[in-house]
C-alpha cells in the first residue's frame, strides 16, 4: 500500500508504449459495435477475448494485437483510444509519454494515415490541456513488411511530420534484422526525426549492434538480450545508450521464460541507462506503476533505485534540456 503511494507520488515519463496496445477489451467491443465491426474480431464476447490473453511468445501476442486493431476505423476511434490511455496514464502520475503507433497496420486495412495521425494528435493536445501530460508521437515501421514498405510509409507521412518526433521499428523480430532498414532510417534522420528500434527482445544481441551501427538510434527498445554479450553491455554503458525495458511484457511473452527475475536483476546490476515502461498494457496486465511494482516485489528494488530509474526516463526522453532539468 505504501509502495503504491510512493509510486503514485513520483511524476513519471513513459518511453515505450504502443497506442494500439492500450486498447482495453471494453473499448474494443464498444468501438466494434459503433463501427458495426463485430465480425472483424476473432472473439465474439468480451470474456472470450480476455481469456485469449495468454501468450507463448511475441508472435502469439502480435496475432491478437493486430486482430484487435480491426475495430479502429475513424479519427474519432484513434482520439478515443489515445484519450483513454492518457487518462489511465494520469492515474499513474505519468507527466510525459512518447507514444508509438503502427501506421501500416491501419493503412493496410484502408484507414487513411491522416485519420490515424490527426485522431491521435487531437487527443495529445487535449491531454496536455486538460491532464497536463506532454507527449510526442513515434511512427513505427513493421519490420516483417520489409524496407520498401517502410520507405513508402515514411514518404506518405511527410505531410504530417509536424506531428511526429521520431521513427521506430517493431513487430516480429526474429528473421528481420535491423540492418535492412538502414536507408529508411537514414532518410528519417535527414528529415530531422529521432530514431529508436526494438532490438534484442526475442532477437539476439547482434540485432542490437546492428541497430546501433546501421540505424543510428538514440534508444534501444527492450534490448534485454544484451546480457548475451559482455562487449555490447560495455559499449552501451560507455555511450549511455538508454534501454526501454518492459518487465510485464517480457513476463507475459516468456522472454527469458523461467529466469526473468534473475535476468532483470543482472540487467539492473549493470551501469546501463535502464528505463521502465509498459509496452502494451491492455494486453500485459499492467500500466506503468504495475511494471515498477513487479520489480519492487520480485527483485526487491529499493526506493532510491526506483527514483534513479524514473530519472533515467526523463534523461532518455526527447524532451528539451530545459524540460528535463525541471523533471529530474
Ligand atoms: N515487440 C514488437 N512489436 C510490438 C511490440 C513488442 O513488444 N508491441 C507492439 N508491437
Ligand atoms: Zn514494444
Amino acid at each position: 500500500q505504501s509502495v503504491l503511494r510512493f509510486l503514485a507520488s513520483l511524476p513519471k515519463a513513459e518511453l515505450h508504449l504502443h497506442i494500439e496496445g492500450t486498447l482495453e477489451p471494453e473499448l474494443m467491443f464498444e468501438l466494434a459495435q459503433r463501427n458495426h465491426a463485430l465480425d472483424s474480431l476473432p472473439c465474439k464476447t468480451l470474456q472470450e477475448m480476455k481469456a485469449a490473453y495468454n501468450f507463448q511468445d511475441l508472435q502469439s501476442f502480435l496475432n491478437l494485437y493486430y486482430a484487435g486493431c480491426a475495430v479502429l476505423r475513424t479519427d474519432q476511434d484513434f482520439y478515443d483510444l489515445t484519450m483513454a490511455y492518457l487518462r489511465r496514464a494520469k492515474a499513474d502520475n505519468v507527466v510525459h509519454t512518447e507514444i508509438f503507433f503502427d501506421p501500416q497496420t491501419h493503412t493496410q486495412r484502408g484507414v487513411p494515415l491522416k485519420c490515424v495521425i490527426e485522431g491521435i494528435h487531437r487527443a495529445q493536445e487535449e491531454g496536455q490541456r486538460t491532464l497536463g501530460i506532454t507527449s510526442c508521437l513515434i511512427l513505427s515501421f513493421l519490420r516483417d513488411l520489409g524496407p520498401e514498405a517502410a520507405m513508402q510509409t515514411l514518404n506518405e507521412a511527410e505531410p504530417f511530420l509536424g506531428h511526429i518526433t521520431g521513427v521506430g521499428l517493431d513487430s516480429c523480430e526474429l528473421g528481420f534484422p535491423p540492418g535492412v532498414f538502414q536507408e529508411v532510417f537514414q532518410k528519417a534522420k535527414t528529415l530531422g526525426l529521432k530514431r529508436v528500434a526494438h532490438a534484442g527482445e526475442e532477437g539476439p544481441a547482434q540485432y542490437i549492434w546492428e541497430a546501433l551501427q546501421k540505424l543510428d538510434v538514440q534508444r534501444i527498445d527492450h534490448g534485454v538480450k544484451c546480457l548475451e554479450d559482455r562487449k555490447l553491455i560495455e559499449s552501451l554503458e560507455a555511450s549511455e545508450m538508454p534501454l526501454t525495458v518492459c518487465p510485464l511484457s517480457n513476463l507475459e511473452l516468456k522472454v527469458y521464460s523461467g529466469e526473468l527475475e534473475k535476468r532483470m536483476s543482472e540487467l539492473l546490476s549493470t551501469d546501463l541507462c535502464i528505463t521502465i515502461n509498459s509496452d502494451d498494457p491492455a494486453y500485459f496486465g499492467g500500466y506503468l506503476n504495475q511494471n515498477y511494482l513487479w520489480l519492487i516485489q520480485n527483485l526487491g528494488l529499493d526506493s532510491q533505485r526506483v527514483v534513479d530509474l524514473h530519472a533515467n526516463s526523463f534523461r532518455a526522453s526527447f524532451l528539451s534540456q530545459d524540460a528535463k532539468t525541471q523533471h529530474c
